[in-house]
């Protein structure tokens, strides 16, 4: 019973000294003395030891030193709980947040929407067809039968399994697909990427983009390729800018031109962008070949069209100083988070 008492007593003080660090702390403190395996449990066992004259007073003192445990758990949570209240309390609302990483869109589909946007003030409507291509559409279709010449400027990837399988050159694969749709008249604007076997260096690349255009109704003229492309030069690169036409050929248009715009960065002057002509190459042009007509079925006497297609890669670097196209395609972050305000 002594021996009993004095350990209830050192037990005790324990008690009274007590104070939570944390809720942890207080757990551990209420399964010590409070848990079922607990001290004030096995204490209170100890009944069964006392002589029977002492189990009153034994009891007394037992009852103590339950109420001296669960008083201290109770007045332990109550302020344990306070601190956590208060802890977010003091979260200090004028401090700098954590800024959330955003993504922005890539300089390439910035320009491409920007063209398409302006064709899209015309009433041309968005098409678009498959990157792995068949002959026919890319070539053939085209006026480029198998041995044209002009093929070699557009040398591309091809299954070797199979070489009319290949990755398409131009978009102009698109203008064929809606050609053979035979729904007239067609105003349509074809954006997507091509392909090329060129060597890559900072100013050409395997892969680029390219939007090409086509306008087949009754009656459509040269004058209204020019009046639509000036359309385009003026709401794409400003009031300022001079447009001329030069004779070209392209075996899918006749006639063909490639229409130049007045250098922007050394205003016509000459510089190491314009390789010092003033001028800057921006896209190919011309009046669709009756024979691509006919090859889609389209009645070359009845209708007329014109067509023209432009990378998007060049204006891009033109617009936002970019040195070296593989920039476009190398997915370096801190080179794309730079077009995050844009
Ligand atoms: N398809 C041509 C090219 O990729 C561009 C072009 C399109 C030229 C339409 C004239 C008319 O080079």
């Amino acid at each position: 019973m002594e021996e009993i008492l004095s350990q209830v007593k050192a037990y005790s003080e324990e008690i009274t000294s007590f104070t939570a660090s944390d809720a942890d702390s207080l757990e551990q403190f209420r399964i010590r003395f409070l848990g079922v395996k607990g001290i004030v449990k096995a204490m209170m066992g100890e009944m069964k030891n006392v002589p029977v004259d002492q189990k009153k007073e034994f009891g007394q003192t037992m009852n103590g030193f339950k109420q001296l445990a669960e008083e201290k758990f109770a007045t332990e949570k109550e302020r344990i709980d306070l601190m956590g209240a208060g802890a977010a309390e003091q979260i200090d609302f004028t401090l700098p947040g954590t800024p959330l990483p955003t993504g922005s869109r890539h300089p390439v589909t910035l320009m491409r929407n920007r063209i398409v946007e302006i064709f899209q003030r015309l009433s041309f409507t968005v098409a678009e067809g498959p990157e792995i291509e068949d002959d026919w559409h890319n070539f053939t279709a085209l006026n480029l039968d198998e041995n044209h010449p002009a093929r070699d400027m557009q040398d591309t990837f091809y299954l070797s399994t199979d070489p009319a399988i290949l990755l398409r050159t131009h978009t102009s694969n698109v203008q064929i697909r809606e050609m053979e749709k035979q729904q007239l008249p067609i105003r349509i604007i074809c954006p997507g990427r091509v392909y090329r076997n060129e060597t890559i260096s900072a100013r050409s690349h395997c892969f680029f983009h390219q939007v090409e255009g086509l306008y087949i109704d009754e009656n459509v003229s040269f004058a209204d390729l020019k009046q639509t492309l000036y359309f385009f030069v003026r709401e794409m690169f400003g009031e300022d800018v001079k447009v001329r036409f030069r004779p070209s050929y392209f075996p899918f248009t006749e006639p063909s031109a490639e229409m130049d715009i007045s250098c922007m960065l050394c205003k016509g002057d000459g510089c190491a962008v314009c390789k010092r002509t003033g001028w800057l190459e921006i896209l190919g042009c011309g009046m669709v070949h009756p024979n691509v007509l006919k090859n889609c079925g389209i009645d070359p006497e009845k209708y007329t069209g014109f067509a023209f297609g432009m990378g998007v890669e060049r204006p891009a670097l033109l617009k936002y100083g970019i040195t070296d196209i593989r920039l476009f395609s190398e997915n370096d972050v801190r080179f794309l988070e730079q077009f995050s305000g844009i």
